[in-house]
């Protein structure tokens, strides 16, 4: 009989799969660049390892491409050939449901799955793991902080990577509206070490929703020492980094570090690619020159105009090819995602009910018809929240609602948008540089005349 790392049974031939397989673990949790790596050595040591290939089918679908999807399915199928093969424990048994789930785009299964094995086994850090990532791309905060705190009652210093749950509890309290105490179980976690990443990152969303800009900057700068040999998130937490530039309105350091962190790898991840599209997108809006910026996000995205995968990526990708008016690509895309709106799995659910308005308004917009863009997205905007993503993230969508009614002179929609705005980041100079043209544009100089004086005087603090 084998144990993993916390105890828990694993169906192996010998114990250098097994450490092979706690080594890949640990790898993804602490977001290294050898996770593959460690899992090759795994399947080396015993290629009929039913966890092994879960694992490695996981990991297929967390790229979210539809080239991988054919290679989480053999994964799939691996397992089964490896459970009948060598036998299994039900925990493996109900992982291997939910890759299966997973294959089949039903994420509401898949989860149900890791939920399940969490009441029984609380220390499967996997299940705790892939539970966070469909709650956080469903954008279902409550479950993200209440999927880790069921857990967290089994997890003490006695059982190996406990700072990884703080971190993942934290980032559910933080998306949840939780501030105080997200960032004391994040600082917790980062303090027990300085190199987890999604601590840093839950601790970052504090800083960014509570506008403490230089706190944030400072936080990254100091912790990005710790990154060395660590994956494509890296990207993200620099994104983040640049996000706090932008809202003190260093443009040119926005776009050093789009050049030199954000973008310095033309990688085609979901993820890395939504960064880049969604700063440059912020970029312009202020009237910053992107340059040729768009064209190589806009040659990646003409490739993923099919598959919907992941919502949240959909709409990203279409903004690219907005950008860069690759026309064709565009009519591609959105007919395909009217098409996909018909299927029933849960991510064409999520476009079928917010998706295919989303990108066409991104459409409208950038073709100029602001009406049609605000007509479409404002009934809409709050089921955006489906798409998933972080509420920092998924701002760049309120942007596009906003612009649309400042661009398109509609003045009382503009004012009252913009009003919610600057309730939501009162320390936001651009917000108040627009509320100020919103309030000029529906007549009123006076309150015009105060929003500019506010925005000069955060300017020059
Ligand atoms: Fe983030």
């Amino acid at each position: 009989m084998f144990y993993d790392q916390r105890g828990l049974p694993l169906t192996a031939a010998n114990e250098q799969a097994v450490l092979s397989y706690d080594a890949t673990i640990n790898a993804y949790l602490g977001f290294q660049l050898t996770t593959g790596t460690h899992l090759k050595e795994g399947l080396a040591a015993d290629d009929n390892m039913p966890m092994l290939h879960i694992l490695r089918g996981y990991f297929m679908k967390l790229f979210a491409v539809p080239a991988l999807e054919d290679k989480a399915r053999q994964c799939h199928e691996a397992t089964s050939r490896a459970i009948s093969a060598c036998g299994s424990h039900q925990r493996e048994q109900l992982h291997h449901r939910a890759l299966g789930r997973w294959c089949d785009g039903d994420w509401q299964g898949a989860n149900a799955a890791w939920e399940q094995i969490l009441l029984d086994h609380p220390t499967d850090v996997l299940a705790i793991r892939l539970a966070h990532f469909t709650h956080f791309y469903s954008g279902d905060a409550r479950r993200m902080r209440d999927s880790a705190a069921r857990v967290l009652p089994h997890w003490d210093t006695s059982v190996p990577g406990y700072g990884y749950i703080k971190g993942l509890y934290a980032f559910g309290l933080e998306e949840s509206g939780d501030y105080q105490a997200a960032e004391r179980w994040g600082r917790e976690a980062v303090d027990d070490n300085p190199s987890d990443i999604w601590a840093t990152h839950a601790v970052t969303h504090v800083f960014e929703m509570q506008e403490r800009h230089d706190e944030g900057m400072a936080w990254i700068d100091e912790l990005s020492k710790q990154w060395t040999g660590m994956n494509n998130f890296t990207f993200h937490l620099w994104w983040h980094r640049a996000l706090f530039s932008l809202e003190k309105e260093s443009y040119d350091e926005v776009l050093t570090l789009y050049d030199t962190q954000i973008r310095a790898t033309q990688t085609e991840e979901y993820l890395d690619m939504s960064n880049a599209i969604a700063m440059l997108w912020r970029l312009e809006s202020r009237g910053v020159d992107v340059g040729d910026r768009w064209e190589e996000l806009a040659d990646l995205s003409e490739q993923r105009t099919q598959g919907h995968l992941l919502c949240f990526a959909d709409a990203h990708f279409i903004m690219a090819l907005a950008r860069a008016g690759r026309t064709e690509a565009i009519q591609e895309m959105l007919a395909s995602l009217r098409q996909a709106a018909h299927r029933d799995d849960t991510q064409c659910q999520v476009i079928a009910r917010v998706g295919v308005t989303l990108a066409e308004a991104i459409v409208s917009f950038h073709e100029g018809r602001f009406d049609a863009a605000f007509e479409h997205l404002l009934p809409a905007r709050y089921d955006v929240i489906a798409i998933g993503g972080s509420h920092a993230q998924r701002d760049l969508f309120a942007l596009v609602l906003t612009e649309a009614a400042v661009q398109g002179k509609r003045a009382t929609d503009a004012r009252a948008l913009l009003a919610e705005r600057i309730g939501l980041k009162p320390k936001n100079p651009h917000a108040w540089r627009r509320y100020a043209e919103a309030l000029e544009l529906a007549g009123d100089a006076t309150a015009a005349k105060t929003a500019r004086q506010r925005c000069s005087t955060l300017l020059s603090a």
